[in-house]
């Protein structure tokens, strides 16, 4: 795994948006699949500057978001679509068919996982998937105990993903219990993943996942089997690797040196 530590967060999100710019540059019509959350925001923040001063131009990707919960309508205001809607689709132009979102009300959800799947497969595969990362190790929402080979599925949360996730609905009961997300076979079906995670509450899940044995208990660990994986980190979110000094000394290299 590619681990790069940068001064901080936002340079590591600049850097994450170079990347799907260059992406981009060779393939117009290239397939993302894009995290939730707090980590990819300033991320989504540079995007969205790119667009508005032309230098980057989203118009033909085609967007698959990572998860959804169970159960919210879609104009909810914890809704994986409505943060679509609000970080994504307006602030870098897209039209909504672009961005596609797991549909969490369906009335058949393993018919809507599968279809899920048929349209990334009708697509041609995901070129590049950005991840965040949960402190329990989760990658989109596939929690601890997640077959390393599932595919878009069902899932429950875990107790303490419900905690977390009570601080955005305001207390514990209102988080929904169920989720549909990308399976861990999915994700690693991707062509290239970025893996992001920023400050100290996730170091020690960062050296799990990088560092640690793999395992079903960590199941962003299973991005150890991807041959393209860029883990993209702040200072704090690095504190925990054993081999930080390494990843320091490949990153001050230049390519033909490493
Ligand atoms: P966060 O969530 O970006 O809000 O920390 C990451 C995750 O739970 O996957």
């Amino acid at each position: 795994m590619e681990v790069i530590i940068y001064p901080d967060a936002r340079e590591a999100s600049v850097a994450a948006c170079d990347r799907i710019q260059a992406l981009v540059a060779a393939k117009p019509d290239a397939v993302l699949a894009l995290p939730t959350g707090n980590t990819p925001r300033a991320m989504y923040a540079e995007l969205a500057k790119r667009v508005a001063q032309g230098e980057l131009d989203l118009g033909r990707v085609q967007i698959f978001m990572l998860d959804e919960f169970v159960g919210l309508p879609h104009d909810h205001e914890q809704s994986y679509h409505t943060f679509a809607q609000r970080e994504i689709v307006g602030p870098l132009n897209l039209r909504p068919e672009q961005v596609r979102v797991l549909d969490g009300t369906a009335s058949d959800l393993p018919r809507m996982c599968a279809a899920y799947e048929e349209a990334i497969a009708a697509a041609g595969g995901i070129d590049l998937c950005v991840l965040g990362i949960g402190q329990d190790g989760h990658i989109a929402f596939n929690e601890p105990s997640s077959s390393l080979a599932s595919r878009t599925r069902v899932k429950a949360l875990t107790p303490a993903t419900i905690k977390e996730q009570a601080r955005a609905f305001g207390e514990a009961q209102a988080v929904p219990r169920h989720v549909v997300t990308m399976g861990v076979a999915t994700i690693l079906e991707a062509k290239r993943i970025i893996l992001l995670a920023f400050g100290r509450s996730k170091a020690l899940v960062v050296a799990k996942a990088v560092e640690g044995p793999i395992t079903a208990f960590v199941p962003a660990s299973a991005l150890q089997m991807h041959p393209a994986v860029t883990a993209m980190l702040d200072p704090e979110a690095s504190e925990d690797l054993r081999l930080q000094e390494y990843y320091q000394l490949i990153a001050a290299l230049t390519p033909n040196e490493t």
